[in-house]
């Protein structure tokens, strides 16, 4: 049976064959070819960037260490709903620490972590320049502007 799973992958290499397609097959294209792996499959699974790696000839490491670098790159699967709590001073003293504390009771995950259903993962992140209507959570691409840890459930209901 292991022989048999051998050439086994998780992952549809058909969604990177396509954003290859889109970019010259060199270093400079690295950052783009990331971004669209990122939306495509919600992280940057490693197989994928081994092959990144390979079709644009950049060492693996060099891969990995933009990977890294940059907060909109995840190396783990992502929940289908971001939610970000932003922890910078405004929204700290407003309250993001209730927040953060409400989001975690409700879906039994800590900042960083994601449901077990792929559902939602949970981050925080530093000021996201709207310090005037702080606290502010960002769940999706929606903006919620002075929060209220009671008006959260309605953002976090599954299969909307
Ligand atoms: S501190 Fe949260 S938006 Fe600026």
């Amino acid at each position: 049976m292991g022989d048999a799973m051998s050439g086994y992958s998780c992952v549809d290499h058909g969604l990177v064959d396509a954003i290859l397609e889109r970019y010259p097959r060199e270093e400079p294209s690295l950052i783009q070819v990331l971004q669209d792996v990122q939306r495509a499959y919600n992280f940057l699974p490693c197989e994928v960037l081994t092959r990144v790696s390979r079709e644009l000839g950049v060492p693996l490491s060099k891969v990995f260490s933009v990977a890294t670098f940059y907060k909109a790159f995840s190396l783990t699967p992502q929940g289908r709903v971001i939610i970000k709590v932003c922890t910078g001073t405004a929204c700290h003293i407003r309250g993001a620490p209730l927040l953060i504390e409400e989001v975690q009771r409700r879906l039994g995950i800590l900042p960083g972590g994601t449901t077990e259903d792929a559902a939602f993962s949970l981050h925080t992140v530093n000021c996201v320049g709207a310090c005037a209507m702080a606290p502010v959570v960002i769940v999706g691409d929606k903006y919620l502007g002075n929060a209220k840890a009671a008006g959260l459930a309605a953002h976090l209901t599954r299969g909307e």
